[in-house]
């Protein structure tokens, strides 16, 4: 069976209640539900921290042998600032996505700009929460 860790960083605990124009209103926890109905062949984990280090420690124990098809990882706002998680991406073995739920090019100059994309083995932004699903898809093809 195919298991897929999902990462979401900083705020991201926050779906569904912060700036719902943005992100829409939907929390993490009930979409989670959602997608594991849609893929029941997939196990599916997810892991939350508004932490720089946790997303660093979870990305070590996950990324040699754990047998994972593939990561995806919405860094949040570290997206645009953290050299250290792209550098923990670049150290495991297991491809990351990244992925945001709003068009980050489409936003603030400072958002335009990711650290972990040119490590990552693609990017999927502006989808809203199915971002998440394509990602999936993209990893299970
Ligand atoms: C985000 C975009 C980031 O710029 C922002 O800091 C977030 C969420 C997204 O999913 O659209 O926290 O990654």
């Amino acid at each position: 069976m195919a298991r897929i860790l999902i990462i979401n960083g900083p705020n991201l605990n926050l779906l569904g209640v912060r700036e719902p124009d943005i992100y829409g209103r939907l929390s993490m926890e009930d979409y989670i539900e959602a997608i594991k109905a849609d893929y029941p062949d997939v196990e599916i984990d997810y892991y939350q921290s508004n932490h720089e280090g946790d997303i660093i420690d979870r990305l070590h124990e996950e990324g040699f042998d754990s047998g994972l098809s593939g990561i995806i990882l919405n860094a949040g706002a570290y997206t645009h600032t953290s050299l250290a998680i792209a550098d923990a991406i670049k150290a495991i073995k297991v491809a990351v996505i990244e992925v945001h739920i709003s068009n980050v090019h489409a936003r603030e100059a400072i958002r335009h700009t990711s650290l972990i994309s040119p490590v990552c083995r693609g990017v999927i932004a502006g989808f809203g929460l199915d971002s998440y699903r394509l990602a999936i898809e993209a990893f299970l093809y």
